[in-house]
């Protein structure tokens, strides 16, 4: 078993929060420091801003040597930084997990944010007993989803971007479509039908879990949902991305 403590940052759209974590038992064993994502969210602003986060969680751990991850909202190839759906456009190509490690003076393991949510569900949440195929979606301000084949994590499965109905999914499906549009529960939960339907006629996984924010809202839709597929709420939901990432960098 792997024990020992990391740092797991999570940078989103709205916000970076980061602390320390105990990848033993998948708990945070710091306050969640939480800064505003810098307006445009334009590489070296955010990169800056990832610094002074960490100089203040490693503070707070009393240990600057601790191995970090970092996990971010867009396809992670070879450290590099290949889709940009809600940052600036500048991120694609670039070769964002050196010039992370560059600036916070350190290794880091960098990770897409619902890859790292994803692996901490199914190391320490709601997956955890799961032997077959487990998607997670995170139901944000995009759709982010992790695929994982017992305990397998295959990266960068970018679900929250199918099409369907001829457009993006996340455009019509994620949490920021039912602000944007005013949708009720009801309204909402026949656009999750027609994606989580989807998902499930393609994949046939054996487990769905939701995360994101609004999940904490699980009972208000998900017994407007008819599907083969059982489907839970995320245990870590706001956390997932900080522990996920803190494991996988001590993994
Ligand atoms: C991005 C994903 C990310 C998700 C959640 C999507 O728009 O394409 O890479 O995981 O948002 O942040």
């Amino acid at each position: 078993m792997v024990t020992g403590r990391a740092i797991g940052i999570d940078i989103g759209g709205t916000g970076i929060k980061g602390a320390v974590v105990d990848v033993g038992t998948g708990s945070l064993v710091s306050d969640r420091i939480k800064v505003p994502t810098p307006s445009g969210a334009e590489p070296e602003d955010v990169i800056e801003a990832t610094r002074a986060l960490l100089d203040r969680v490693a503070d707070a751990a009393g240990d600057d040597t601790l191995p970090v991850g970092v996990c971010f909202p867009a396809v992670v190839q070879h450290g590099r930084t290949m889709s940009a759906a809600n940052i600036s456009k500048r991120w694609i190509g670039l070769a964002a997990q050196d010039l992370f490690a560059e600036a916070l003076s350190r290794d880091i393991f960098f990770v897409n944010d619902a890859d790292a949510a994803g692996y901490a569900e199914v190391r320490f949440g709601a997956a955890a007993d799961e032997e077959g195929l487990v998607i997670l979606t995170t139901l944000g301000t995009g759709i982010g989803s992790a695929l994982i084949h017992r305990g397998i994590l295959i990266p960068n499965s970018e679900l929250g971007h199918l099409e369907l109905d001829g457009q993006d999914a996340e455009s019509r499906a994620a949490y920021s479509a039912k602000e944007r549009e005013d949708l009720d529960w009801a309204e909402w939960a026949e656009r999750l039908q027609r994606y989580y339907g989807h998902l499930e006629f393609i994949f046939s996984p054996d487990l769905f879990v939701v995360g994101g924010g609004v999940s904490k809202h699980w009972e208000e839709f998900f017994p407007l949902l008819d599907l083969r597929t059982r489907i839970v709420p995320a245990t870590h939901r706001n956390n997932a991305g900080i522990l996920g990432a803190a494991a996988l960098a001590r993994s």
